[in-house]
């Protein structure tokens, strides 16, 4: 029997911290080997003149996810992983949304029968606590964070998902003494209301008004209300899709208080404006999504994060709608004021790719830094790592084989997503992952699908130690 089942020969191995060039020995789905001339394997992949980097980690994307009703997510565990893992993504960790009036448990319950033999990548559950009745702060989230959800989503918007202020600090309380994370999506959500009534009255209802139903005034307050509640409750939070300058500031100022405030920012912070929700027609509808894509002056702010270390985790927040579809940008197949368009824009498999290709190859962030943002951190900070998020001994042998210099015009004929548009069409990238592996199997190589569906396992998430308090007040013990 050979000694390995897989070996990487010949390439750069690149990690959060180190590049380095060996050859990566794989057995049981596991990296047990790192040097050179390890010796035989049942099968070799030369990685000559590529790079060799962890899988991808995208810790915030929508698949399949129950949504109101009339609408209805492109992809399911299916097509969204095997986007991934054409993208080089090898984990990813969707939501089970509890619904109000429903419990939390049976949100999981479901979310599982959708997700059961059907990805080819790995996958974790973040929770959406949409209602946290005693029962749910009390017993069922309590139990669930230690049986391997650790994670949970609050909104401070949508009508059918938002806390109130009180609610929040309940949810936040639980997750300081459970040692959860609590991923805040912070928008105020009166302001919005209010905005949306004023640009209807005055007829203001095309694509484009989304965003100024959703200026980044409304962000900036909900992202300062959300860092108070973090500090008076004493507990680490992360602020999902920051969109520009003004939430980017809020975050600075409590970093530099020394609160533990975590961020994330997102593809459409990078390559959309508010300009793309202004095509003809309805088309802009493509891009409406939460909080809306800004200009280019914040573009520069978003890279600014990403290169000094403000952002954490850089995620797809892939919420996939079809254009041309009744369930989707079309509710009931009509041309619907903004308010109604369903929000979200597909990202899955082109995150990294698009990052690779103007924050490494532009020159604004380092292939370690990429690696972290995209990889590392989100393995760290939702209690996975070291199992996933890197490339050392005992860890999954989670891998995406680069082509640095492979150049992709990207056309969402290509893209594998079940989505009928790419934001990004037209865009020319510069490096593409060509081989994707998960726990030892090739599930993607040039764009193929190389995996049954099933091949993905559910992943129990660790407390993460990031979530930890600093322990300054009393928050725990209130
Ligand atoms: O517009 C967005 N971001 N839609 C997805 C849901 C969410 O808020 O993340
Ligand atoms: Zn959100
Ligand atoms: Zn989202």
């Amino acid at each position: 029997m050979k000694q390995f089942d897989l070996i990487i020969r010949n390439g750069t191995v690149v990690t959060a911290s180190d590049t380095m060039q060996c050859d990566i020995g794989i057995a049981g789905g596991r990296i047990v080997q790192l040097g050179h001339d390890l010796g035989e394997a049942a099968q070799v992949i030369d990685a000559g003149g590529k790079l060799v980097l962890p899988g991808g980690v995208d810790a915030h994307c929508h698949l399949d996810q129950p949504m109101p009703d009339g609408l209805r997510m492109a992809d399911d565990f299916r097509t969204g992983s095997v986007s991934a893992a054409c993208g080089g993504t090898t984990t990813v960790i969707p939501f089970a949304a509890q619904e109000k009036g429903h419990s939390l448990r049976a949100a999981v319950d479901d979310y599982h029968r959708r997700a059961g033999g059907k990805s080819v990548v790995d996958y974790a559950f973040h929770l959406i606590v949409a209602d946290p009745t005693e029962a749910v702060l009390n017993d069922e989230l309590p139990g669930l964070i230690r049986e391997g959800y650790s994670s949970f989503k609050i909104y401070m918007t949508y009508d059918d998902l938002k806390l109130n202020d009180r609610e929040i600090l309940e949810v936040l309380s639980v997750a300081r003494q459970e040692g959860a994370l609590v991923m805040v999506h912070a928008e105020n959500s009166d302001c919005i209301a209010w905005l949306t009534d004023k640009l209807g009255a005055a007829g203001n209802t095309a694509p484009k008004f989304h965003a100024l139903a959703r200026p980044m005034a409304i962000e900036r307050e909900a992202t300062h209300r959300a860092i108070t509640f973090s500090e008076l409750v004493d507990v680490p939070i992360l602020i999902v899709h920051v969109s520009g300058k003004e939430a980017v500031e809020q975050i600075r100022w409590a970093r530099n208080r020394g609160m533990k405030i975590f961020a994330e920012t997102c593809p459409q912070y990078l390559f959309l404006t508010a300009e793309d929700l202004d095509q003809p027609g309805y088309h802009g509808a493509k891009c409406v999504c939460s909080p809306p894509p800004r200009d280019r002056s914040n573009q520069q702010v978003i890279w600014d994060g990403l290169a000094d270390g403000l952002f954490t985790i850089f995620s797809s927040d892939h919420a996939p709608f079809r254009y041309e579809d009744a369930q989707g940008k079309k509710p009931g197949g009509q041309e619907v004021p903004f308010q109604y368009i369903p929000n979200g824009i597909p990202g899955l498999e082109t995150r990294l790719p698009l990052l690779f290709s103007a924050g490494v190859v532009g020159g604004r962030i380092s292939v370690n830094q990429f690696v972290a943002l995209t990889s590392t951190n989100p393995a760290k900070l939702y209690g996975l790592h070291p199992r996933k998020g890197t490339i050392a001994i005992g860890a999954d042998a989670d891998l995406a084989i680069w082509d640095p210099q492979r150049e992709v015009t990207i056309r969402n004929e290509g893209l594998h997503h079940a989505v009928d548009y790419t934001p990004y069409e037209g865009l020319r990238v510069t490096g593409w992952p060509v081989t994707t592996v998960v726990r030892g199997k090739v599930v993607a190589h040039e764009g193929e699908v190389m995996a049954e569906a099933g091949h993905g396992e559910f992943l129990p998430c660790g407390l993460p130690e990031m979530a930890r308090p600093r322990y300054r007040t009393s928050g725990g013990t209130l």
